[in-house]
């Protein structure tokens, strides 16, 4: 069980990310660049992959896009379904692993959208999603998906991090219409390169007194742009583009380094090799 698999984290999701992201938000401009490529590579169908509770998926769907779904969390799935209801959208959300999904159609272009790809832990689950999305794809069909560059200062920092040392990350009203606080107690492992750890939410009353807590486990991976690369290879992909953020600035493609600015956002837009 991964945090977006409980319930309450599926139904909080937005409205905790809204804060989350309120000071610093390293996903701005994701939804018009997504659309973006959906115009560009678009026209053999969409699929959002890890599409959580739609925030890509509905926004292409509204904008006229022919987009399925598909998220590990059946949670986030029945989130992601009962928004599009609401919205008046029949839209195609099947709940399952990006190492297995398959909905027996094929698609032009996959997006794995705000480091859904991260949640893979381990390089061979990594080669099984890429594989497996491959054979999602037509001839030609391109998948992108996002990795934030390991950064040493952060992960020498999270290398002493018990699993008792909570760090204040947010305040947010929570589904309940409750003030609840999120903290997190994430550990770097540098010879997995896994992140792991829990988030706690607290939940306080009107009066100030908390009436619950709750401990969600979070594990995700940092890869490197070199393994990126390789993985790309391996896995029977070319690189086309690398941009850093979602505001058009691109990567030089034959710059093998590897990072050099804390923590940058990369998304990786890489085509089928037929
Ligand atoms: C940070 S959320 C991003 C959700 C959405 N793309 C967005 O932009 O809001 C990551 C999502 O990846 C999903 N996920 C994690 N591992 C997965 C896997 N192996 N296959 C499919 N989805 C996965 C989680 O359930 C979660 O919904």
């Amino acid at each position: 069980m991964d945090l977006h698999d409980y319930k309450d984290v599926a139904e909080n999701y937005d409205l905790y990310l809204q804060s989350m992201y309120r000071v610093f938000d390293k996903h701005e401009n994701f939804q018009e660049f997504y659309l973006d490529l959906a115009r560009k590579y678009g026209q053999g169908g969409v699929v959002d992959i890890a599409c959580g509770t739609g925030a890509v998926l509905l926004y292409l769907a509204q904008n006229g896009i022919e987009i399925d779904g598909s998220d590990i969390s059946e949670e986030m799935c029945k989130v992601a379904a009962q928004k599009a209801a609401n919205l008046d959208l029949d839209l195609k959300i099947y709940p399952a692993d990006m190492t297995k999904f398959s909905s027996g159609r094929k698609y032009s272009l996959a997006i794995i959208a705000r480091s859904g790809f991260m949640h893979l832990p381990s390089q061979e689950l990594q080669i099984a999603a890429l594989r497996n999305i491959r054979e999602q794809l037509l001839p030609n069909g391109i998948l992108t998906f996002n990795s934030f560059d390991p950064w040493p200062p952060i992960q020498a920092a999270q290398m002493n991090v018990g699993p008792e040392d909570f760090r204040f990350d947010c305040e947010y009203i929570n589904s309940n219409g409750n003030k609840e606080m999120i903290y997190n107690a994430i550990s770097y492992d540098p010879y997995s390169q896994q992140m792991s750890g829990n988030w706690k939410f607290v939940e306080y009353n009107d009066k100030g007194e908390v009436i619950a807590e709750r401990l969600r486990p979070l594990m995700m991976r940092q890869t490197y742009r070199s393994e990126i690369r390789l993985l790309a290879e391996l896995c029977g992909f070319e690189i086309i583009d690398i941009y850093r953020g979602y505001k058009g600035d691109k990567e030089d493609l034959n710059d093998i380094s590897s990072a050099r600015d804390f923590d940058s956002n990369i998304i990786w837009i890489m085509r089928r090799k037929d």
